[in-house]
């Protein structure tokens, strides 16, 4: 079967189960529900979760039994575009091709969908720990990368790097924290919970997290269709790899990523075909 065939395949499964769990919130106020829902649904590439659902199938795992941490790894990374898309952070207008969450239904209710997105993995994430020790590990695997040592703080320290030069090390901490360490956590957690290969999932996972990061940042520039307002960084001063290697180098530091990432495949038990196929949809990516 082909990469796209089997990344559709994939992410229809998972569309399914988010869809099903939502029904079943039961929330109210009904703006509330209304509010998560609209970012939730909104159709992203679910490229946190196809990993972790992939890569337990790639370990002869059976992902069905593990949707409910597919759908927290989601709720988490869709909470974390929500807030930072809001006027006191990015304050994008767009985002996946529709009205961000705060324009549409206003500040408050924005920061409450995000909060109620990231209470709710943390309650999947409990449940889930419940089944035993593994699942308790994966759990902490995601609540670290999403915390105050993961993207939360990425997320600080790109804020403060409004109009701050050109710092290497800088770059290299935001990428790693704000947006690595939640693609590296997805696979890491499904080789916990199929028993092989975590360490090396997990580096490979930070490399593509600095792949997806740094091309990212060449997308703000270049993007077309991408469902998110372009020129953002520029216009906000943000410190990205366009900005600290030039469009030419963010693009040859892009390439030597993939090649990494390549490199860090060949560490794996399993066949790794699906995986490579990711960095290449991740460096030839156009949203
Ligand atoms: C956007 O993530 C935020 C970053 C970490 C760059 P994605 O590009 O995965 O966004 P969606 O989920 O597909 O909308
Ligand atoms: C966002 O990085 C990373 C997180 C949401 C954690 P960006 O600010 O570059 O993401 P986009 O470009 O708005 O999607
Ligand atoms: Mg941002
Ligand atoms: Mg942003
Ligand atoms: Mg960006």
């Amino acid at each position: 079967m082909n990469f796209s065939v089997r990344y559709e395949l994939y992410r229809g499964f998972f569309e399914r189960a988010l869809t099903e769990k939502c029904e079943r919130m039961d929330l109210s106020p009904q703006i509330l529900a209304e509010s998560m829902q609209y970012s939730l649904l909104s159709g992203g590439k679910r490229i946190r979760p196809i990993l972790f659902l992939s890569t337990l199938d790639a370990l002869g795992a059976d992902y069905a039994r593990e949707t409910d941490l597919a759908v927290a790894i989601e709720c988490i990374h869709t909470y974390s575009l929500i807030h930072d898309d809001l006027p006191a952070m990015d304050n994008d207008d767009y985002r996946r091709g529709r009205l961000s969450n705060h324009k549409m239904f206003g500040e408050g209710n924005a920061v409450l969908a995000g909060d109620g997105l990231l209470s709710y993995a943390f309650d999947l994430l409990l449940r889930e720990g419940m089944r035993g020790k593994d699942h308790l590990l994966a759990a902490l695997e995601l609540s670290s990368a999403a915390g105050v040592q993961g993207m939360v703080a990425g997320q600080s320290a790109d804020l403060g790097s409004e109009g701050c030069g050109t710092d290497e090390e800088r770059l290299y901490f935001i990428h790693e924290n704000k947006t690595a360490r939640m693609i590296a956590a997805p696979l890491a957690m499904a080789g916990i919970l199929a028993h092989g290969d975590t360490d090396a999932l997990r580096a490979f996972g930070r490399e593509l997290g600095h792949l997806f990061q740094i091309t990212d940042d060449i997308l703000d520039v270049i993007g077309v269709g991408m469902g998110k307002t372009l020129g953002k960084d520029d216009e906000e001063g943000k410190l990205t790899a366009v900005k600290v290697y030039g469009m030419r180098g963010a693009e040859r530091a892009a390439d030597e990523c993939a090649a990494r990432c390549e490199d860090l495949l060949q560490t794996l038990s399993f066949d790794p075909s699906f995986l490579a196929g990711v960095v290449g949809l991740v460096r030839k990516r156009n949203r």
